[in-house]
């Protein structure tokens, strides 16, 4: 098969790197890509809103399926495009993927399915925000429904803080229309973690849990940022808690959307928070997280192409279980340990153009992912916030941070900043 990937992070890079392991896979190409997916896949600079370019493009490169990494192509109906000109394409529909690009959509869908999450109230206007009684108790959490690339989400610590919020969503319209629909929500204090399930819109494949560390700084402090990290799989998600995501979150949500026409093809993510022993869901996401995806992929142990393709049909995930029912999917016993190496002054202002040394070295069990990275001459230099996710693998959750500190000690560019404590409540436990 000729497959595609759409993007250009170091969820992109670890797709294409696992996609290509694939028996299937005969050529890849990924669109734009970046420096280290050029290694693995052919790249073309083409805008990944422009669907009939990219149809264009399936058709002269014969591709047999694309694989979407982004939301945003995905919330724009990517995947209604391409299937209504024939083209296999891995993902949900335009209005399955609304469980993410509609946080008041996915507010009230958990409520009308007792699906566990934090109270919260929807707003559509300025004054009647303010006047919300959830902004009596602090902190809050106000978000903006619609996508906001990761930065719609404000907990306020105090009231002056949240009519600033509130003011800055419908009266600056800092977010645009993702604002002009606002959630209130109480904030939920516990543990953070992140869990995958492939699904056909019916049944599904659980992939490892994983958790990502979405704060600047070491011990979770300072901004927030994309993710400076993550491993897989993380404890906090033993057999029984996972077995309560399933039936309580998982299943209701699949039934949901089937009953209302829209069922949910492709991956699913569920962030979610535990507390007291209890999943919440924090949200959806319609699409691979990121860095989780560095930290998963490396602990499938199944063939990534022929599990895509099981959950584009009805039945696909039941029939590809079946057919491995002697195998396990995922490798028993391993451990991965994403660390993102970030520019210096990201999230906010950074410089880009510098040359990165190191990544040629032979680093054992170790996969360097690439983010923000670019070819200049014979050269790779720095081009995004996040430049490279660098994955240890091992037999231990130690051995995997070992080796993945490791290689992070040989890599330099100027500026080089990553998090030392990845990891951390995984080694508390
Ligand atoms: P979201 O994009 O909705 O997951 O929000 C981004 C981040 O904000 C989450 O990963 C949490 O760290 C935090 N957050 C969101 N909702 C809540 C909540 N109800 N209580 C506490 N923290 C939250
Ligand atoms: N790791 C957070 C996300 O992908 O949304």
């Amino acid at each position: 098969m000729n497959l595609l990937v759409i993007g250009s992070g170091g969820r992109e890079h670890a797709l294409c790197w696992k996609l290509k392991q694939s028996n299937l896979c005969e050529k890849l190409y990924c669109i734009p890509g970046n420096a280290g997916i050029s290694a693995e896949a052919e790249c073309f600079n083409i805008n990944i809103s422009d669907f009939r370019a990219l149809i264009d493009f399936t058709e002269a490169k014969s591709i047999d399926l694309t694989v979407a990494g982004p939301e945003t192509p995905l919330a724009d109906g990517i995947v209604d495009y391409f299937q209504l000109r024939g083209k296999k394409i891995f993902g949900p529909s335009e209005a399955a993927a609304r469980i993410e690009s509609d946080k008041a959509f996915a507010k009230q869908l958990m409520l009308d399915t007792d699906i566990p999450s934090a109270g919260f109230e929807i707003h559509e206007c300025y004054e009647s925000a303010g006047a919300s009684p959830l902004l009596h108790k602090f902190p809050v959490v106000i978000k903006a429904s619609g996508l906001a690339a990761g930065k719609g989400v404000i907990i306020a610590k105090n009231r002056i803080e949240a009519e600033e919020t509130i003011s800055d969503m419908f009266i600056a319209k800092k977010f645009g229309s993702a604002g002009s629909k606002v959630v209130i929500e109480e904030f939920l204090r516990g543990e953070e973690f992140s869990l995958f399930a492939l699904t056909d819109g019916t049944d599904y494949i659980l992939f490892p849990p994983s958790q990502d560390h979405k704060r600047l700084g070491d011990k979770d402090t300072g901004p927030n940022t994309g993710g400076m990290g993550a491993y897989a799989p993380a404890p906090i998600a033993d057999s029984v808690m996972l077995k309560k995501c399933e039936d309580r979150i998982i299943k209701p949500l699949l039934v949901e959307m089937k009953k209302r026409d829209t069922p949910y093809q492709g991956l699913l993510y569920c962030g979610l928070i535990e507390v007291k022993g209890e999943p919440y869901v924090l949200e959806f996401n319609c699409r691979f997280g990121d860095p989780e995806t560095q930290c998963v992929l490396p602990l499938v142990k199944a063939d990534l192409v022929r599990m895509f393709l099981s959950s584009l049909e009805e039945g696909g995930i039941k029939r590809f279980l079946n057919e491995h029912l002697q195998e396990s999917l995922f490798y028993d016993g391993k451990y991965a340990v994403c660390v993102v190496a970030a520019s210096g002054g990201y999230p906010e202002k950074y410089e880009k153009g510098f040359s990165i040394t190191g990544l040629d070295r032979e680093y054992t069990d170790t996969v360097i992912f690439h983010a923000g990275t670019a070819c200049k001459g014979v050269n790779i230099v720095t081009a995004g916030g996040r430049v490279l996710g660098v994955t240890g693998i091992g037999d231990s959750f130690i051995k995997a941070l070992d080796n993945a500190y490791h290689a992070l000690s040989q890599i330099e560019f100027e500026g080089i900043y990553y998090r030392n404590d990845i990891g951390w409540r995984a080694l508390r436990r």
